[in-house]
């Protein structure tokens, strides 16, 4: 049976030292880390995962600028916002929620937040670095980063490892296969083209499922003792419940946590080290610039 890596846990940890770094920032140079978060319109999912970021950074000392903006905003308002954000002293992270808008353009938002308080890791200039042997962005993307600390901290061994990343999005898929690399994995990507996905991930060492598919990757799929990241949070119906579904990942969980060496549950594995990873890239920006 496979360890059972609780994400809760680790995230706890990690939250417990960036707490008392903040704390001893705040006592060395009277400042504290702030975090603007950016919200546009009021998509149900996004509203919820901002307001779980905001309530991380008030727990954690961490001062949160919330900036909530009516669906309609002009993209010329939203990137004035995020000119005003970066040149406030105070703030030394910037995160805008995604999905935008249809009639905003994405790509060109990202691009002007400032290279500096880049939190999410989403600028392109970051992601190139990414990209590119020997360079190293300011910040990590926080759900790759999660992967990487989750493993790292459960001991399982990246370097010379055969890595399968199913899913190629920019927010995780992609930059995750970006991080493995780094890492000297020997990197694969699985994505909706791929044929016979099944049996390319049974020679994975480490899998990374990042593919938004409830429960797609089957028990029979893994490698014995192979490390298995869920990055899926799917709802699926179950009328069992009071609410009338439940979470589940993209992995059969019950069929491979028989098979696999280390797997993360879902919930209770990526999800809570993901904003986590957020509160963590803020820290290490205010203390770039405070320090
Ligand atoms: N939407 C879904 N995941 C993310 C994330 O990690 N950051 C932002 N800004 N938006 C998201």
């Amino acid at each position: 049976m496979a360890t059972v890596i609780d994400g809760k846990a680790v995230a706890q940890t990690i939250r417990s030292e960036i707490a008392e770094e903040v704390r001893l920032l705040s006592q060395k140079y009277g400042k504290v880390p702030g975090l603007a978060v950016v919200i546009v319109g009021n998509r149900k999912d996004s509203q919820s995962y901002v307001g779980m970021k905001r309530k991380a950074c008030a727990e954690l000392g961490i001062k949160s600028f919330d900036v909530d903006l009516p669906e309609q905003v002009s993209q010329a308002d939203l990137i004035k916002q995020v000119h005003e954000l970066n040149a406030n002293p105070d703030v030394h992270g910037i995160l805008v929620q995604l999905p935008l808008p249809k009639h905003i353009n994405e790509e060109k938002v990202l691009t002007e937040i400032s290279l500096e308080k880049d939190v999410d890791g989403f600028h392109p200039l970051n992601i190139g670095k990414l990209a590119m042997k020997g360079r190293d962005p300011l910040f990590l993307p926080c759900t790759p980063k999660a992967c990487i600390e989750l493993l790292q901290r459960s001991g399982v061994t990246i370097k010379g490892k055969k890595a399968v990343v199913v899913g190629r999005s920019n927010i995780v898929g992609l930059p995750a296969s970006l991080l493995l690399l780094k890492a000297d994995a020997t990197v694969t990507i699985v994505h909706s083209h791929t044929s016979q996905p099944e049996s390319i991930i049974r020679e994975a060492d480490i899998v990374i499922a990042a593919a938004g598919q409830p429960m797609m990757i089957k028990g029979s799929w893994i490698k014995p003792g192979a490390a298995v990241i869920d990055v899926g949070t799917n709802a699926v119906d179950d009328p069992t419940r009071k609410s009338g579904y439940r979470l589940v990942g993209d992995v059969h969980f019950e069929e491979a946590s028989k098979t696999a060496g280390w797997i993360t549950p879902v919930p209770g594995g990526v999800g809570p080290m993901t904003v986590t990873m957020l509160l963590k890239n803020t820290l290490e920006g205010a203390k770039r610039y405070i320090e």
